[in-house]
């Protein structure tokens, strides 16, 4: 049991990407190297909480006294953060696929005639999801990642999705895989615009607002 701010809370994490299976060899994936959502977890962890860290696939490793579920597809992670419930709060950082292949083949797609064609079939929305829970953390923090009217979009995802406060990024520079981000924090009370901080920066900022508030 940590000792500071957050001792005593417990704080659900998601970070990385999913990976969506095609076949055994290919996958469908959004870009993200789980950098921001692991240095997250340790910022807490940091301030005394308990963390339960749900990964997606990457190539990280788990910060000190971090709780780590390693998870594939959008479908685990919902399952992974359902099951690690209940949590005072929920910062969700992972870039999880919007879609999935409809169908997955056992044995690899050999490449011969015609292309084929993929159907895609939605996965869920595990921010949105959490939200309607009957065992929602008191706060619900999600990330956006948008390359133009960062804040406007940002606004209205936290709205959409039923989350408290929306960290938006502005990913149109170089901000995927790299060491700094520029973020705004979109609360029910207004926006806050944060400097571009190297991304332990950004976590250790993110978890004293998140102790401020529990
Ligand atoms: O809609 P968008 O993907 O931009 O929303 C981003 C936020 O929603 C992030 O917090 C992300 O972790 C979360 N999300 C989710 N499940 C999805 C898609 C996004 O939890 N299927």
């Amino acid at each position: 049991p940590g000792s500071g701010p957050l001792a005593g809370k417990h704080i659900l994490v998601t970070a990385g990407p999913t990976h969506e299976p095609i076949d055994p060899v290919r996958y469908i994936a959004n870009r993200s190297s789980g950098k921001q959502g692991f240095e997250i977890a340790s910022a807490l962890v940091d301030l005394g909480a308990r963390v339960t860290l749900v990964a997606g696939p990457v190539a990280l490793p788990t910060p000190p006294r971090v709780n780590r579920i390693d998870v594939e597809t959008a479908r685990e992670m919902a399952a992974a953060v359902e099951a690690a419930l209940p949590a005072d709060a929920a910062v969700m950082v992972a870039a999880v696929a919007d879609w999935r292949s409809a169908d997955t083949s056992d044995q690899k797609i050999k490449k011969r005639g015609a292309a084929p064609s993929l159907t895609l079939a939605e996965n869920p929305d595990i921010l949105a999801t959490l939200a309607q829970n009957a065992r929602r953390p008191q706060l619900l923090i999600g990330f956006a990642a948008e390359t133009e009217r960062v804040v406007e979009h940002a606004t209205a995802k936290r709205t959409r999705k039923g989350a408290d406060w929306i960290v938006a990024n502005d990913v149109s520079g170089d901000v995927m895989g790299g060491d700094a981000n520029t973020v705004h924090l979109v609360t029910a009370s207004g926006v806050e615009s944060w400097e571009r901080l190297p991304k332990p920066d950004v976590a250790r900022r993110l978890a004293q607002r998140i102790a401020d508030a529990l």
